[in-house]
């Protein structure tokens, strides 16, 4: 039988009008524009307006990743979104997202934190080549701030909203999907969680009034391990694709942290023009950061037909993971 390749057709990004800038956060929490720069490299991030939910920001980056890739809505047989921020616990913001677009395909959620869009590659990939489906839309996308305590200086100065889309489809010539490589460490679910508003503690006034249904996160802890698994899922990626460094155009790291970004970039010894960074102008916005990023680098011409891009995300769970593709 003939290998069956994954194409990448599209991408499409969206994010909300509304910018909060570090100045803003100064009238909100006892913070500085100067600690928030030097700590983190973010300037400002995105807010969704009240009348939007999640499946709005999916649907209009979807919406452009289709317009894109040149197909018809029809032509899609399953939509994947990543997200922590969906509008329900459930059903899937996929299938809003699905009535949304009018689409009649299989659509469900994945939850890997910052990591969600390497996890959904690897889905939409393996989907594919097994030749289970042909058209797959994945999708990125966070409304960070719906679920951030708004008092706690710690979080609160991180975090954006947006989403990203991707469209794969099967191709019997093209291969732009070279690698993907995943990893997770549940041991370190107490780092980075939302404690309150699962089923294992259910939401009570106690837990409302706590503010346990916003994320909290152990930044220092979270910061070191996040270095060292991004760099080392690079790695795996590049040698899974059978890539050296010369190879790859551009980095486009997760967007959590300047400095993070910059000491993944120093670890694997790459060339800080080749790193791409729109931390400062969106903050952390999940697992949309990367989609986001590279749809960004494809539209300014960052990157042009036929560079390799080695993405890479590290978020909650914990998870990792890292892609080489072809643009
Ligand atoms: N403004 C001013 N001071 C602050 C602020 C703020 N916004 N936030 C914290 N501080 C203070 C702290 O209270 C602390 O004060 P202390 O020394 O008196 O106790 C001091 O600044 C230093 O705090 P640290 O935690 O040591 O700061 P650090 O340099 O580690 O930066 C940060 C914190 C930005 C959170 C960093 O650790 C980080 O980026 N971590 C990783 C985040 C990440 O990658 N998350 C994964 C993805 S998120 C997801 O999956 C949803």
């Amino acid at each position: 039988m003939k290998k069956i390749n994954v194409k990448i057709l599209g991408t499409g990004s969206y994010v909300p009008e509304k910018v909060l800038t570090n100045a803003d956060l100064e009238k909100m929490v006892d913070t500085s524009d100067q600690w928030i720069t030097e700590r983190t490299g973010i300037k400002e991030r995105r807010i969704i307006d009240k009348s939007q939910n999640l499946s709005d920001l999916a649907f209009e980056a979807s919406k452009k990743a289709i317009e894109k890739s040149k197909i018809s809505i029809s032509d899609i047989d399953v939509i994947v979104v990543a997200t922590v921020s969906g509008d329900m616990p459930f059903p899937a913001t996929a299938c809003i997202l699905q009535k949304k677009l009018v689409s009649n395909a299989v659509a469900f959620d994945i939850s890997a934190a910052c990591s969600g869009f390497m996890y959904g590659l690897s889905i939409a990939k393996s989907f594919i080549e097994s030749g289970s489906y042909k058209t797959v839309l994945l999708v990125g996308g966070e409304v960070l701030t719906r679920i951030t305590d708004w008092t706690d200086r710690n979080t609160c100065v991180l975090f954006g909203d947006g989403a990203g889309a991707m469209v794969l489809q099967a191709s019997e010539t093209e291969n732009d999907v070279l690698s993907v490589h995943l990893g997770a460490d549940g041991t370190y679910t107490n780092l980075l969680n939302i404690p309150a508003g699962g089923t294992a503690m259910q939401t009570t006034h106690e837990t409302v009034d706590n503010k346990l249904q916003f994320i909290k996160m152990s930044g220092k802890e979270v910061f070191k391990i996040a270095v060292v698994k991004m760099t080392e899922a690079t790695q795996k990626a590049l040698e899974i694709a059978g890539k050296k460094d010369e190879d790859i155009a551009l980095y486009i790291p997760h967007q959590a942290n300047l400095r993070i970004i910059e000491a993944v970039g120093k670890r694997l010894g790459v060339a800080k023009e080749k790193v791409y960074v729109n931390v400062h102008k969106y903050g952390n916005m999940s697992s949309a950061t990367t989609i986001i990023a590279l749809d960004e680098a494809i539209t300014s011409g960052t990157v042009k037909k036929g560079d390799l891009v080695n993405i890479m995300a590290f978020g909650g769970g914990l998870t990792w993971g890292a892609a080489v593709l072809k643009i």
